[in-house]
């Protein structure tokens, strides 16, 4: 079996960044939840695969020092763009979560919009987690979430389903539909998606894909113990509620063992 790699153009999602910001942006219960734990932690802070600073920025306008590092280039610049507008000093920084090197050692480091998600084989998941190490304190904490693998969700569908419709920066309304192939060995979604609108009565149309790694519970467990990770907490939700077979994400807390 030929893995999936990030290499394989599955980042279409995040090459026009405002309209990004337009279909996914908005408050977000994910914000208050890493805040608090920055809050209580103290020190420097990194999120990892930050995209357009969605998180991040919240997170800054409370008062907290913030990395943001993310493999594609324009979703950085307008992340810096928008920070800037707000006169808010952030530090972007451009890299591949699997191997970038800061030379820096923060007190907690996050990693949400189930961006753990886009580490597509488990050379890359391990990778990440060994990265994510040599860049944590003494002491220091990891949190993160994934979505939590479910029967309905992991499965294949070629009928084009809607997503949603929304204004696109230009005001015209785009639809979004998409596919969705599930590769059950390699424990990977594959969505196709269609963007279709209309400017002065001529239609158009984007297509892009995207890759996302489901890792199991225990998976993840083991995972994590592999890589001298200590989960503190785990939850289901983002009000902490415990994690069951019906949450929709696992989100773990952790340090260095
Ligand atoms: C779903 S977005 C989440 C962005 C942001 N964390 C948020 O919550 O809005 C996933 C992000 O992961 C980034 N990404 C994917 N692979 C990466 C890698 N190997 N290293 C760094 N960033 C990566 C993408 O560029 C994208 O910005």
């Amino acid at each position: 079996m030929k893995p999936f790699t990030i290499e394989e153009d599955y980042l279409g999602e995040f090459m026009d960044p405002v309209n990004y910001d337009l279909e996914v942006g908005g408050e977000n219960p994910s914000h208050r939840f890493y805040a608090d734990l920055a809050k209580q932690i103290r020190g420097n802070v990194l999120e990892v695969a930050c995209g357009t600073g969605l998180v991040a920025i919240p997170l800054a306008l409370q008062g907290i020092t913030l990395t943001g590092m993310d493999i594609v280039p324009a979703m950085l610049t307008h992340a810096q763009k928008k920070s800037e507008a707000l006169n808010l000093s952030i530090r972007w920084f451009q890299g591949d979560a699997r191997n970038f090197n800061l030379n820096e050692q923060f007190n907690f480091i996050y990693m949400t919009g189930n961006a753990f998600q886009a580490f597509l084989n488990n050379a890359d998941q391990r990778d990440l987690l060994q990265n994510i190490r040599k860049h944590l304190a003494i002491g220091g904490v990891f949190a993160f979430e994934t979505r939590n693998p479910n029967w309905e969700e992991c499965s294949t569908d070629l009928n084009e389903t809607e997503w949603m419709t929304y204004t696109n920066d230009k005001g015209y309304s785009v639809r979004i539909t998409e596919t969705r192939v599930y590769d059950h060995v390699a424990q990977v979604l594959v969505y196709n998606l269609y963007r279709r609108w209309k400017e002065e009565n001529r239609g158009k149309e984007r297509a892009t894909r995207i890759a996302i790694r489901y890792t199991f519970p225990q998976e993840l467990n083991a995972l994590l113990e592999r890589n001298e990770f200590q989960i503190l907490h785990q939850y289901g939700n983002w009000d902490k509620s415990p994690l069951t077979k019906d949450s929709p994400i696992i989100i773990s807390v952790c340090k260095l063992v």
